[in-house]
């Protein structure tokens, strides 16, 4: 087979990446290691920043986003049992952000290309990536047990944490920046309505608590757990125990349900420079990774390829490798800002295994500075919504 890019991972980086260049007529093929049905409901992501919502629909794909997500204009943080509001609205011009699953949009964004005709090979397995500084590179795999190559101009590596693409980068090229945090996420998603119009992240001394939402009728909520928990010691009833407990308010309750599907996720910074080795451009959380308290994972997968099907579409359509060249680079600015803010989120909002008292009131200095100063209220809510710089 030939192409001229090859997108590995048909995560929200590869399906979008595949999306916007065959708007501009030029031809991919996306593989992935996973079947159709595990992708469309694997749940993660849920808060699309405006930027992302705004690209959904520029590009055709936003009907749906539009007619079952919510939009909502601030979120609450949750301290000392009270609640304060950040108006995003308010503080950012009219911005806000758009509460719809991830595996929604990977839904819509395979249904937008098959039905195009345009190929997603699924359950590929065995992948390799070949002559990356070439001209000509390619990638191997096995499917359905017969081996298979794809010969093209460009390669994009959207297969996520563990994908092969970033470990194809022979050793020495990339710097890894990384973090790990003492404590994980424990998620579910419960059949019940939410029991608040707005996000609620949660400040308790026994951990965060996050209320989040899917629909109407389907709550997302979150519990800060410790890193090696595991979830078969964690009942439903004990999840809404803690639940309850931690969100705790004057006047409000938790409403409870069916729990529908419940995991643990680790939580880890991590980036590696440059997002590129000759004609292999990684994307998304194959290049980067924030823990999810800022909810900036897929919005910057999907910056990242913005940037990327520019470049790319520069490149068929002039020969001209500047924007190519350029693509870590321009990606990075924004990576790092997520990274800050992301980190900064988590250590102000999470309980530290080593966290004393003064440690405590630090946090509670923080969260108060940030809910009542005008200035800090809006660093929070222009870089929840999606920080646009001013430069360019
Ligand atoms: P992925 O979604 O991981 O997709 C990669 C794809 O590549 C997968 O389908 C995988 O099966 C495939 N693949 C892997 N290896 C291979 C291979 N060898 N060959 C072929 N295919 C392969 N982000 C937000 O923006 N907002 C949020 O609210 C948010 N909440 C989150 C909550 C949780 C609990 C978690 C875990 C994450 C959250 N994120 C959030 C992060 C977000 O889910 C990720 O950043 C996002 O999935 C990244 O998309 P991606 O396409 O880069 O990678
Ligand atoms: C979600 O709805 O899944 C969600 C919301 C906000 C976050 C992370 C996840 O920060």
């Amino acid at each position: 087979m030939r192409t001229q890019v090859a997108i590995v991972g048909a995560g929200p980086a590869g399906l979008m990446l595949a999306h916007l260049l065959s708007l501009e007529g030029i031809e991919s093929i996306v593989i992935e290691s996973r079947t159709r049905t595990y992708v469309e409901h694997r749940v993660r992501a849920g808060v699309l920043e405006q930027g992302s919502a705004d690209l959904l629909d520029a590009t055709g794909v936003g009907a749906r986003m539009r007619s079952e997500g919510l939009v909502h204009h601030g979120i609450r943080l949750r301290f000392g049992g009270c609640d304060h509001r950040i108006d995003f609205s308010a503080l950012t011009g009219g911005r806000g952000i758009t509460v719809y699953g991830q595996q929604e949009i990977v839904k819509d964004l395979i249904a937008v290309r098959l039905s195009s005709g345009h190929p997603i090979l699924f359950e590929v397995s065995d992948v390799r990536l070949h002559d990356l500084k070439s001209e000509r590179p390619s990638l191997s795999f096995l499917l359905d047990g017969a081996s298979m190559t794809i010969e093209c101009d460009i390669i994009a590596g959207c297969d996520g944490f563990h994908g092969v693409s970033r470990d194809s980068i022979p050793a020495g090229v990339l710097t890894a920046y990384a973090r790990d945090y003492p404590f994980a996420w424990l998620g579910i998603l419960a059949g019940v309505a939410p029991s608040s119009e707005e996000l609620i992240y949660c400040y308790h001394e026994r951990g965060f608590a996050l209320l989040s939402m899917r629909s109407p009728t389907v709550s997302r909520l979150y519990l800060q757990v410790r890193a090696d928990e595991r979830i078969g010691d964690w009942s439903d009833a004990r999840i809404w125990t803690e639940l309850q407990t931690r969100l705790a308010a004057e006047g409000w309750t938790l409403a409870d349900g069916p729990v529908i599907e419940k995991s643990i996720s680790a939580m880890r910074s991590f980036v590696v420079e440059p997002m590129q080795f000759g004609r292999l451009f990684l994307s998304g959380d194959a290049a980067h990774i924030v823990p999810p308290t800022g909810a900036k994972g897929m919005n910057l997968a999907l910056r990242d390829v913005s940037i990327l099907a520019r470049a790319v579409v520069s490149f068929f359509s002039s020969g001209d490798t500047q924007l190519l060249d350029a693509y870590s680079t321009d990606c990075l600015r924004s990576v790092w800002r997520a990274q800050h803010f992301s980190w900064w989120m988590t250590s102000m909002l999470h309980r530290f295994p080593d966290s004393d008292a003064y440690q405590a009131q630090l946090q509670l200095a923080q969260l108060a500075y940030t809910v009542d100063s005008h200035a800090a209220s809006t660093s929070l809510a222009e870089n929840y919504a999606g920080y646009e710089w001013a430069t360019t």
